[in-house]
């Protein structure tokens, strides 16, 4: 009793739970779980629930796990996941929709057009199951399509479909939560290397393209044996740059077994150093640990004479890492303990049934670690909701619903973690929504030559308050234009006036919700018109 009175506490155990010193950085701290320790075991379960603001599945979201036979669904697992993180109020990152693993075989023996059918039905019917979920945020959408060398990895996907699959993917993910961050995953990509520029080149193309790739995943499957990929933050940064979020997915950090104190302590380093990334890259979201306890790791079984990856032991006792990680989150002995000056009264602008724009003026940071960004909440009682982040002083909100009142205000945040205090709040009603389905499209010509042109995206949009199941939208293409293809919708044309209607896989939109199809047409020499008049119904 004496000797355990004397004991001084660590200041990690002694101090409040990753989650919330991740959320003060506006910041997710997350691990994949396991259905079958979920279900059996209390201390696997009390610290999921105490510890992680996010969660991932390790296997239960998985092909083989969702769709064993074709058009047999099984979600037992998947909803154990998602109900255990809504009770918890976490986040759910779907994992993962197209992968060459686990995946099974039924898939793979499919010919070209029955392989795309079959993938743009898995995704809409896995998708589309959490689509309304707001537990469910993000998928990963397609997961380690490169090799290390960064060619395309020759997975039967590549194999069947070429590398259109990828594009199919996200499109087909959109069409079936308009919503939801998507994601492209794979692992060595840390740093700045082959693999990880053939992905930003990717991504970049995707994007430009109008291909809704909104999310870059980095595995982190790291080793103490082969060095730590020092340019991290500046990898992050420079897929942030293209507009992309981008987070830590499946951190772990693994040794050659026996465990001994040098080992863990340069592990906790790598640990330290993987959060200080994402703390320092306003788009980083937050950071994935896969797994928590070393009594559930992939990593043994998969890494011969490796162990020991994760931040607890077998035991369910916090080691080094963990301590890295709740200091790391937490700021540790930072000296930057000044919050940023109070945000502006946000005005509010663009107030339509679902959106509205807010505005404020800036804050300024003189604590040293720099202004990171906003958050904006919803003054709602007891525990006010974020309704989203922005990096400047101004944020498009959506998904909002019609016809009621919203009073917000907005916290600016410091790298070091630190809030403002509350802005005064903003008060707005958004408008009524039209009965029943409604709809509208906008078209945008994103490339033009000489004699042709491409419009991408026409942006469907579901402007009513209820589901809607198909549309239709009209154009009318200028004298002496012709289509020369189009895609994710079927278009027909009667003299200059063209018919879009929806494709199989985009034609169910929730009230609010937009899908996406794309066009091009050639034109005489030195014609410069464009299509107008574009009608939705
Ligand atoms: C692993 C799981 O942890 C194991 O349980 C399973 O047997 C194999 O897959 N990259 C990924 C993850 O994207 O889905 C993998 O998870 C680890 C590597």
């Amino acid at each position: 009793m004496f000797v355990a009175f004397l004991l001084p506490a660590t200041s990690a155990q002694a101090s409040a739970p990753l989650r919330e010193h991740a959320a003060a950085r506006g910041k997710f701290i997350g691990a994949a779980l396991a259905t079958g320790p979920l279900s059996n075991e209390t201390s696997y379960r009390n610290i999921a629930t105490t510890e992680f603001s996010q969660v991932t599945a390790e296997n239960a979201m998985k092909w083989d796990a969702t769709e064993p036979s074709q058009g047999q669904f099984n979600f037992s697992g998947a909803d154990a996941i998602v109900n255990f993180a809504t009770q918890n109020n976490q986040q759910v990152h779907g994992h993962t929709l197209v992968w060459h693993s686990q995946t099974p075989g039924w898939v793979q023996g499919l010919g070209a057009t029955a392989m795309r059918t079959a993938m743009q039905n898995h995704i809409s019917q896995v998708v589309g199951r959490y689509a309304s979920n707001a537990t469910v945020v993000s998928w990963d959408v397609v997961n380690e399509v490169f090799d290390d060398n960064g060619n395309m990895r020759t997975s039967f996907w590549y194999n069947t479909l070429g590398q259109s699959y990828i594009a199919d993917a996200f499109r087909a993910a959109r069409a079936a939560d308009s919503n939801a961050r998507l994601c492209i995953n794979d692992y060595n990509v840390e740093g700045i290397n082959a693999k990880s520029t053939a992905m930003y080149n990717l991504v970049s193309s995707l994007r430009q393209q109008g291909v809704p790739v909104d999310c870059v995943g980095f595995q982190g499957h790291l080793a103490i044996q082969y060095g730590f990929p020092g340019d991290i933050q500046q990898n992050m940064q420079r897929f942030a740059d293209l507009g992309v979020q981008v987070r830590v997915t499946e951190l772990d950090i693994r040794m050659q077994m026996p465990r001994d104190t040098a080992k863990d302590t340069t592990q906790a380093t790598y640990y330290r150093n993987v959060i200080n990334a994402c703390n320092a890259v306003t788009a980083c979201a937050g950071v994935t640990i896969w797994g928590f306890t070393d009594k559930y790791s992939w990593v043994p079984d998969t890494f011969s004479g490796q162990g020991a990856a994760l931040i607890y032991d077998e035991n369910y006792q916090q080691k080094p890492s963990y301590t890295a990680v709740h200091d790391a989150l937490a700021g540790g002995s930072s000296s930057d303990t000044t919050p940023p000056t109070t945000p502006g009264t946000p005005t509010s602008s663009s107030v339509t049934s679902n959106s509205a724009t807010l505005t404020w003026t800036a804050s300024t940071d003189s604590g040293g670690s720099g202004l990171a960004g906003y958050n904006v909440y919803r003054e709602q009682g007891a525990t006010d909701p974020q309704l989203g982040q922005s990096s400047t002083n101004s944020i498009n909100l959506t998904g909002l619903t019609p016809n009621t009142q919203y009073q917000v205000y907005v916290r600016a945040r410091d790298g070091a973690g630190n809030l403002s205090a509350n802005s005064a709040l903003a008060t707005f009603t958004t408008q009524s929504g039209p009965v029943g389905g409604g709809c509208a499209a906008v078209g945008t010509v994103q490339n033009q030559w000489n004699n042709g042109y491409v419009v991408q995206p026409v942006t469907v949009t579901n402007s009513g308050s209820s589901a809607i199941t198909g549309w239709t939208v009209t154009f009318t293409l200028p004298a002496g234009h012709t289509l020369a293809g189009s895609w994710n919708a079927t278009l027909t044309t009667s003299g200059q006036t063209v018919t879009a209607r929806n494709a199989g896989y985009n034609g169910n939109l929730a009230a609010g919700a937009s899908t996406s199809f794309g066009f091009q047409v050639t034109r005489p020499s030195g014609d410069t018109q464009t299509p107008s008049g574009y009608t939705c119904a």
